[in-house]
């Protein structure tokens, strides 16, 4: 019995943090036990915002393998690969393009929060309203049966199912429909309180030492009840505290809820006790990140390797969507 395929895809954002760990890698790592994997850096989705200045790009990428094989992503068991090395996706996302009427990616959700959102850069181009599409190709073109996602990109991967069940109409069963594998969100909350996010610059990365870790953590906001020692806190109101819930083992999350709301603890106890258990969560990750930080070329073959191996399963894709569309003639 084959095993079930996944795909998903990550935009080259830089070093990754915990936000990026506690809600996808860690996933991803594990889903490689039951699934056959492929697992994309889809440079070209950072075009679709970061277009008038891509000089980043490039070391971006290698920053996002590298915690990729840092985290536990193996290349022997899953496909590493680099979107636009596999440029059969450009391919379909111009074939689907033809079919998929303009209001639906219109009244994606995201198209219009994102504009919002990125007030700095002019997003009313043709290939971010695409981004959806682009999102489509990247999946079918595996013909995955399942996408793991968050909550944030559900409607991305209906309208993928959407777009399936359109041209599966027009040319007969290409594709399957794609599941939704939802990864249950946990708060991830940076140093500032708000969701971590590179762009708010109150995030820990996953490459940060236990030094760097400490420093980061040691003057992070809590509930502002607790002004002084002796205040009594809610730690349903302190972001360590939703911290704690993500790193910390049950006796230390009761031991941190109990002193907190009896001032039996300080913050700093409190943030030492997290610091110690975020760390020990890195310690697996610290020890095999240097293997590949210090030899990028390795990395690079890997990825080199992974969008051969994906390019096979592309291409083969593509000479039956020709073939379903009768545009197959290009050999004749
Ligand atoms: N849009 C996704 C994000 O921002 C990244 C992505 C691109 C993706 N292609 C994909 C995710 C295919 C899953 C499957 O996170
Ligand atoms: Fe937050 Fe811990 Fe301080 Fe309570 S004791 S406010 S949970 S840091």
């Amino acid at each position: 019995m084959p095993r079930p395929r996944i795909l998903s895809g990550m935009r080259p954002t830089g070093a990754l943090h915990l936000g990026n760990l506690m809600g996808a890698l860690d996933n991803w790592v594990r889903l490689q036990e039951t699934y056959e994997c492929f697992f994309s850096i889809v440079d070209w989705h950072s075009l679709t915002t970061d277009y008038a200045d891509p000089s980043g790009i490039r070391d971006n990428v290698v920053e996002v393998a590298t915690d990729w094989l840092a985290a536990g992503l193996d290349p022997e068991r899953s496909t590493l690969f680099i979107q636009s090395q596999v440029p059969e996706h450009a391919e379909l996302h111009l074939l689907l393009s033809m079919v998929v009427p303009v209001p639906w990616l219109e009244r994606v959700p995201t198209y219009k929060e994102q504009q919002q959102q990125l007030t700095g850069k002019d997003l009313s181009t043709y290939g971010f309203l695409g981004y959806p599409l682009l999102q489509t190709a990247d999946i079918i073109i595996y013909k995955a049966d399942a996408v793991p996602v968050g909550e944030d990109q559900a409607a991305h991967v209906e309208l993928t199912r959407e777009i399936v069940r359109r041209f599966n109409n027009f040319y007969g069963p290409v594709f399957p429909e794609p599941k939704t594998l939802l990864t249950e969100a946990k708060r991830i909350p940076g140093t500032d309180g708000r969701k971590m996010s590179k762009s708010y610059d109150n995030a820990v990365y996953m490459k940060d030492d236990a030094d760097t870790v400490r420093q980061k953590i040691n003057p992070m906001i809590t509930d502002p009840a607790r002004m002084r020692r002796k205040d009594p806190g809610t730690p349903e109101k302190c972001p360590v505290f939703d911290l704690h819930k993500a790193f910390s083992p049950k006796e230390t999350r009761d031991w941190a809820a109990e002193g907190c709301r009896t001032a039996g603890i300080g913050c700093l106890d409190c943030k030492a006790k997290l610091t110690d258990h975020m760390l020990e969560r890195l310690a697996d990750i610290h020890a095999r990140r240097p293997e590949f930080a210090s030899r990028p070329d390795t990395v690079w073959d890997i990825l080199r390797e992974g969008s051969k191996k994906a390019r096979a399963v592309a291409q083969a894709t593509m000479n039956e969507v020709r073939e379903a569309m009768k545009i197959d003639y290009r050999n004749a």
